[in-house]
């Protein structure tokens, strides 16, 4: 007997929420931080690690895996799960978001959009339906309406059709996806910055009916305050029962501030990436761990962190592996970034859980502007 996916709120404070979606695969503790396995594999971390930091859902990308090494090998290999050994949830992005910012000689009509690979130049196609034969293919737990998102700025017009053109797509991708117990279809509203836009986005959305409701089209070049604008009523015209998933989000403070704005689950590639290049998050802001002050430093990266990093090494190592460019640089700054999106995550459902979020915001904020000493 196949178990259904479900979602079940546990908590709320304010407009923040804290629950449990459940899969055949296993739980998702929401709010959740997803990180980004975009190639099967999240870079510089075995799945088990990726495990250790207390992530219970990782996410795939429909437009790397389709060119290499394409979904029809991945379900001869048993599906991405196995292909890639994490036997926990996965959800998959549908690919037309990473056409627009990845792909050349991109061409956009009803049917879908047409392109040449980043990689080889070949040609391919993307619809609804391919986007969602690929998903089928690779196994995903949680699937992605196929849909495209404009840069911001834009103007209301442009916004409106591509909108429009989203929502059409929204229904192709449920009518393809059809009925499949265990595994989850989203929606994903578009709409830009207009609020009247949003709202019409998310009645077209609740109208096919989703498992659960993404905000897309934000963290495309608008800034902060124009996001939390847009979440100030965004995420209040989604179902209240199902998952909300703000995409590709985010900076620290973002996630804080979305979480309070009623968002369930992120994105986001900041930590893996920022630990390929030397960037640190700790409870007291960014760290460059490049800077000639960490020379001679022996004290962890993070005093307050458990990970496997600022248990193990000081800011003296990590500094010298970064300098000479070593694969261990990348893969202990990684570890501990993941830990460190993953304990905020804990944290907040934690507060919110004890009707305390506002006594969380106030201590990251407060360990924000002490800064690193
Ligand atoms: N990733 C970040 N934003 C978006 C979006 O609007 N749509 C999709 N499909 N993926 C995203
Ligand atoms: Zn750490």
């Amino acid at each position: 007997m196949t178990q259904r996916f479900s979602f079940d709120l546990k908590a709320t404070d304010g407009t923040a929420r804290t629950g449990v979606i459940s899969t055949p695969r296993g739980d998702i503790r929401t709010p959740a931080f997803m990180p980004v396995g975009t190639a099967a594999t999240v870079k510089a971390m075995l799945p088990g690690s990726v495990r250790e930091t207390g992530a219970d859902i990782l996410l795939g990308n429909t437009y790397h895996l389709m060119l290499r090494p394409t979904a029809e090998r991945i379900d001869r290999l048993g599906g991405l799960h196995r292909f890639m050994n994490w036997d926990g949830p996965i959800l998959t992005d549908s690919g037309g978001f990473q056409v627009m910012s990845l792909a050349e000689l991109r061409k956009l009509n009803e049917e879908g959009v047409s392109f040449r690979s980043h990689i080889d130049g070949a040609r391919h196609m993307l619809t609804p339906e391919r986007s969602m034969e690929i998903q089928k293919l690779l196994g995903s737990d949680i699937v992605m309406c196929f849909d495209e998102c404009p840069a911001l700025p834009a103007d209301r017009a442009r916004l409106e059709s591509s909108m429009e053109l989203s929502m059409r797509w929204a229904q192709r991708s449920r009518d393809a996806f059809g009925d499949r117990p265990g595994h989850a279809l989203f929606g994903i509203q578009q709409g830009g910055d207009d609020a009247e836009l949003r709202a019409r986005s998310a009645e077209a959305l609740r109208g096919i009916g989703f498992d659960g409701y993404a905000v897309g089209g934000l963290a495309v070049g608008e800034g902060q305050e124009i996001m939390f604008r847009v979440l100030d009523t965004a995420p209040g015209m989604l179902p209240a029962d199902k998952p909300r998933y703000l995409m590709g989000v985010g900076k620290p403070d973002d996630i804080v501030g979305a979480v309070k704005r009623g968002i369930d689950m992120f994105d986001c590639v900041l930590p893996s990436r920022s630990g390929r290049t030397g960037q640190a998050f700790t409870p007291r802001g960014v760290v460059n761990i490049k800077n000639a002050r960490h020379a001679d430093d022996p004290r962890p990266l993070d005093d307050s962190c458990d990970c496997p990093c600022c248990t193990g090494y000081s800011r003296a190592y990590l500094h010298h592996v970064f300098r000479s460019q070593e694969i261990i640089s990348s893969m202990l700054l990684t570890w501990h970034n993941l830990r460190y999106y993953q304990r905020l995550m804990a944290d907040i459902r934690a507060a919110i859980a004890a009707g305390n979020f506002a006594g969380f915001e106030a201590a990251f904020e407060a360990g924000r502007a002490a800064g690193d000493i």
